[in-house]
């Protein structure tokens, strides 16, 4: 399978042109439709075309009273003679717009109000305005922003995060949401006194005795990285190049759990160019975070369920980091080109694993990444169209992208690549995209041309169009085997056979080996046996507790796991743990009872983990009143 001579570098893409393409139809190749490049972003109303924001000057008031955020957004705009300037909003209040440096107050425009899109903020230009400022509120039902109260914060203090991507900076912040528009910003902030306030920025390390924070953030980024958080944070170096905001609590787990940072900041550095960013520090938030982890520039927020007390969920902190190349420095032109942020980011992830731990443990990850996909292809259907990486999420919520379509299927495309041409060679194609796109948005079809360029066989070995364009996985897809788990399949059929649970030797296991272990779970299983010997409903490492109380909900072994399932529902608001495990109990008709669960934890849930399982109970006849 290696052609390792198959790839000699031509100095041309040094210098290639930076590929815009023309709209074109739908073209055919070899039996792939290619869609036309769509650099116009649906999900957004702004036409930077025509006139497009700079610089974003920030004075936000933070209202813990009235769960409102009250801001003067003022904005450093480019265009050319523009008749106007058109900006996202969702939920906000505009108060009044004035424009120019002396800041006249002016007119502007809401668009009719949309369930996904939000309104349209126009506002008319003359030829000389280069600076529009907006007044602002926000709504206590803003997507975006979660208010935690003292008590549902664990602190006797309040806390509130923002979670910005996909479309969800717009209910915020006025803005041009969307991630092919980049600006640079500073912020001041105002919280109550003794709390701290964090952002994608350069962040304080003490709390500040008035309350007043002020930010800047230099490289300039998209609309769906701008976060902030304000609560009592406490902060812990490592180094020179990262650290750890976390509530007092939490704070020194969280610095032992992620201790490898700084080596993996180096590593990564080595393998994919410089870390532009100058600093990678970590929030670790409250655990009604609705996902794993948020890339936010400077500050990559994350849950507390990967604070495991073994440092075996790190590869989380390594995916969030790998964004700070593929996403952060090079960011997706458009929700459809997603995979170009999630696809390489896993890879990058996989390859900071490996030269930090072992290539046996991120083979073992490889693995579990190939069972989600598998069960995602199984679902959708191997010619389902959501199965290609180049995705089609127009008039749709780009949440629907996040499957491990993007994630693993873009993974393995790098993987097979590494696999025909080299590993050399896919360092370079990486190093040579890095450098040229940095802090630029790219398109799947930009990626496309520029890989054709530099594959010596123009990408015809490995069918770049049909690993791009078709639907599926394609025939050539690498397959990898980790030998830990190859030994667990022994263990497995052991069970399977004897069915005796006393006989398992589980010495020297690490998490993966359990998800492994606990994913393949025989049917015939003694479960009692299970929890009785390794007690898993009480285990303190998230991932696979929670494959444990999916398998029990499967397997019918319900009553036993009642209170700690209850328990997790109520304290975790990580939405990738909660869909499944409220659609297990549904499916295990255990409808009525999912219903007062959630009745009960609804409120500490972020709204993006709300929507999830209010349409997952809508579904089942239950709709929220
Ligand atoms: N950027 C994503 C999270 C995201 C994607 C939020 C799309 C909103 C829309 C983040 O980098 C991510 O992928 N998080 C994963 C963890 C990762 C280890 C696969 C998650 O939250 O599970
Ligand atoms: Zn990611």
């Amino acid at each position: 399978m290696r052609i390792l001579t198959a790839l000699i570098f031509s100095a041309i893409w040094l210098f290639m042109p930076a590929c815009k393409q023309s709209t074109a139809d739908v073209k055919s190749s070899g039996g792939i439709q290619i869609p036309a490049p769509d650099s116009v972003d649906h999900h957004s109303y702004a036409k930077p075309d025509e006139a497009r924001v700079d610089h974003l000057q920030l004075d936000l008031r933070v209202d813990f009273k009235e769960e409102i955020l009250e801001g003067v957004a003022s904005y450093t705009i480019v265009h050319n003679n523009a008749r106007e300037i058109i900006f996202d909003t969702k939920d906000l209040t505009i108060i009044e717009v004035r424009i120019g440096q002396e800041g006249e107050p002016h007119s502007f425009k809401m668009g009719s109000a949309d369930d996904l899109m939000g309104q349209s903020l126009t506002i008319p230009l003359k030829p000389e305005t280069d600076i529009v400022t907006i007044h602002y509120k926000t709504q206590p039902t803003s997507e975006a922003l979660q208010w935690l109260s003292p008590e549902q914060s664990r602190q006797k203090t309040p806390f509130l995060y923002t979670q910005s991507q996909a479309m969800l900076a717009r209910t915020w912040l006025p803005c041009q949401d969307s991630p092919g528009i980049r600006f640079t910003y500073d912020a001041r902030v105002r919280v109550p006194e003794g709390l701290m306030a964090v952002m994608s920025a350069a962040n304080p390390t003490m709390v500040s005795n008035t309350g007043d924070y002020f930010f800047t953030m230099e490289q300039p980024i998209p609309a769906y990285l701008m976060a902030m958080a304000v609560g009592n944070l406490e902060y812990r170096p490592y180094g020179r190049m990262a650290g750890i905001y976390a509530q007092p609590d939490v704070l020194l787990s969280a610095a032992w759990e992620f201790e490898d940072t700084e080596k993996m900041i180096e590593v990564a550095s080595a393998l994919f160019g410089p870390y532009r960013w100058e600093r990678f520090d970590i929030l670790v938030l409250p655990p009604s975070f609705p996902y794993g982890g948020m890339e936010n520039p400077r500050l990559t927020f994350v849950t507390p369920t990967v604070i495991a007390g073994d440092r075996s969920l790190t590869a989380l902190i390594a995916h969030e980091l790998a964004h700070s190349w593929s996403g952060n420095l090079v960011t997706n032109a458009t929700w459809n080109d997603f995979w170009l942020n999630e696809g390489f980011t896993v890879y990058l992830e996989r390859r900071i694993m490996e030269m930090v731990y072992s290539s046996a443990w991120s083979r073992m990850e490889e693995e579990l990444g190939y069972q989600d996909l598998l069960k995602t292809l199984k679902e959708k259907g191997q010619d389902h169209s959501d199965t290609r990486l180049k995705g089609n999420l127009d008039n749709r919520n780009p949440d629907e992208g996040i499957s491990s379509i993007a994630y693993e299927k873009g993974y393995l495309f790098l993987r097979t690549m590494e696999e025909m041409y080299g590993r050399n060679a896919v360092d370079n194609i990486l190093n040579a995209w890095f450098r040229k796109k940095a802090f630029e948005s790219a398109t799947t079809e930009e990626f496309v041309t520029f890989l054709k360029g530099i594959l010596m066989d123009g990408g015809s070995g490995i069918g770049v169009d049909e690993w791009v364009y078709g639907t599926g996985l394609p025939s050539n897809a690498f397959k990898s085997r980790s030998e830990q788990f190859a030994q667990l399949d022994e263990v497995l059929k052991k069970l399977e056979s004897d069915k005796n649970v006393a006989g398992i030797d589980t010495t020297g296991w690490s998490a993966l080996e359990w998800m492994y272990f606990l994913r393949q779970l025989p049917e015939n299983a003694d479960l009692a046996a299970l929890e009785q010997r390794f007690n898993l409903s009480a285990s303190g490492n998230a991932e696979y507790k929670a494959i444990w109380f999916e398998q029990c909900l499967q397997k019918g072994f319900i009553q036993p796991i009642q209170k700690p399932l209850t328990e997790f529902l109520t304290q975790v608001g990580r939405r990738k743990f909660l869909t499944p495990l409220y659609k297990g109990m549904i499916q295990a008709k255990q409808l009525d009872t999912a219903w007062d669960i959630y009745a009960k934890a609804r409120p500490g849930y972020h709204s993006i983990s709300r929507k999830a399982i209010d349409e997952i109970f809508a579904d089942n006849g239950k709709k929220i009143s």
